[in-house]
């Protein structure tokens, strides 16, 4: 028997599931003690680095703000993936129970489960709040986990998966950052990459399928989506953790060239793949250039 592309790439992601997987209840020592001095992001992409705000606050302040930001891009984390599974249960639900595909999509979603309750005893033992999106991005999350399907949704799916992995990649290999917030990273980058390739895979496919109509409507809530991550990555509400009122502090960071950089170099590589399948233009584009990943 032939297998299809797709149905090898299942095949294959579940061999990886069944040898990469980790239970972060038991790989992560989580009554370990913070410690002292270490950042909770690399310092260089704290949102403020290197503005006068920055100037204004200790190290130890410093060092707090970044504990903030990993919170609320985990806060984030959860709230994406708690979409992914919606989006991912209802794709299951619709397919061969017998096909690998179909088993990919819900050893994902297992994937998944595990994270969010990475992230969620993270952020406990971080004693951060849980900065969810509020008002439109609320909505919008609701209105995404209840209908997309399509090259919308692994487009969507593809442009936080990506983000975070090349942020998560670069503190898993630093040794300034926490232990706890290492390993965190260490263990979503590798079952994440298996999720990419699945993203990329689909969508390409997805794309393929569709006609040109869906395609002009996708496009432009993929760039909505891309506006969401790119500008809300950090929740205003974590300056505060450092008396930096949040609208002043939003604002140091959209202008900051070094925290651009940022967004724009963990945004790179999916923006090339979404280009590639010419899913960046139209009337989107604007949000796009607002986005900062390009
Ligand atoms: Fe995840
Ligand atoms: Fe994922």
């Amino acid at each position: 028997m032939v297998l299809s592309d797709r149905a090898q790439t299942a095949t294959r992601l579940l061999r990886s599931s069944a040898e990469h997987s980790y239970d972060p209840e038991v790989e992560i020592d989580w009554d370990a003690p913070l410690v002292e001095g270490r950042w909770f992001t690399p310092q260089h992409r704290s949102t403020l680095y290197g503005t006068d705000l920055w100037d204004t606050l200790s190290e130890e302040q410093r060092i707090t703000l970044t504990r903030h930001e990993v919170a609320s891009i985990a806060s984030l984390g959860v709230w994406f993936e708690t979409i992914l599974m919606q989006l991912l249960i209802r794709e299951y639900y619709r397919q061969d129970p017998t096909a690998a595909h179909a088993q990919y999509a819900l050893t994902e979603i297992a994937d998944e489960c595990r994270h969010s309750v990475m992230f969620g005893r993270m952020i406990d033992k971080l004693g951060c709040p849980v900065y969810r999106p509020g008002g439109f991005d609320d909505a919008l999350g609701k209105w995404i986990a209840a209908t997309a399907t399509g090259p919308r949704m692994y487009a969507a799916i593809l442009i936080a998966e990506e983000i975070l992995d090349a942020l998560q990649r670069e503190a898993s290999a630093d040794e300034t950052v926490q232990p706890l917030v290492r390993m965190v990273s260490r263990i979503h980058v590798i079952e994440e990459a298996r999720h990419v390739r699945y993203a990329r895979e689909e969508l390409a496919r997805q794309v393929r399928a569709a006609g040109t109509r869906r395609l002009a409507f996708d496009r432009l809530v993929i760039a909505r989506a891309a506006y969401l991550t790119g500008r809300r990555l950090v929740n205003p509400a974590a300056y505060r953790s450092v008396g930096i009122d949040p609208a002043a502090g939003r604002r140091a960071a959209l202008a900051n060239p070094n925290h651009r950089e940022t967004m724009r170099w963990a945004g790179e590589r999916v923006v090339g793949y979404l280009r590639d399948l010419d899913l960046i233009g139209g009337p989107g584009l604007a949000l796009w250039r607002r986005s900062l990943l390009l």
